[in-house]
């Protein structure tokens, strides 16, 4: 079963939107077989975004995500790779349609609530650098096998 790597950012923590985002994945059906409540170091946060090492933002970036707890993920089910990157809106919140996570709690493209994988490769990568295979379950529901 396809798996994606989901993590509420700083400011979806200090917002106090974990419990309707994590809502929100569970009602469309998925499974969340992985999570935790961490800070994150830079090393950890440079390796995560180092596709955007050469951006003028990529400091600002990672003195964000590195500024307080995040709420780190694995979620599983059918597309959840590119279903989660439509529930989330895109990436600049202006641009972001109303029904989405971004669309609906976001303002500004530097704090935009939410990350998602990208693409199977990302969400390979991602969720082994930040969760051991011991910290990713494997249970199966009855009701998987309907949606
Ligand atoms: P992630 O799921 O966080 O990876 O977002 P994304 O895949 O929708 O966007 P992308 O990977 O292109 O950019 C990563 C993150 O960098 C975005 O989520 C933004 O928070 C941040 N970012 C992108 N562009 C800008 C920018 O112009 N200024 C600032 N401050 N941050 C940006
Ligand atoms: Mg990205």
């Amino acid at each position: 079963m396809e798996k994606t790597f989901l993590m509420v950012k700083p400011d979806g923590v200090q917002r106090n939107l974990i419990g309707e985002i994590v809502s929100r994945f569970e009602k469309k059906g998925y499974q969340l077989v992985g999570a935790k409540l961490m800070t994150v170091s830079r090393e950890l946060a440079e390796e995560h975004y180092a596709e955007h090492k050469e951006r003028p933002f990529f400091g600002e970036l990672v003195d964000f995500i590195t500024s307080g707890p995040v709420f780190a993920m694995v979620w599983q089910g059918n597309n959840v790779i590119s279903t989660a990157r439509a529930m989330m809106g895109k990436t600049n919140p202006v641009d972001a349609a109303s029904g989405t996570i971004r669309g609906d709690f976001a303002t500004s493209v530097g704090m935009n609530i939410i990350h998602g994988s990208d693409s199977p490769e990302s969400a390979e990568r991602e969720i082994g650098l930040w969760f051991s295979a011991e910290e990713v379950l494997s249970f199966e529901k009855t009701i998987q096998r309907w949606i």
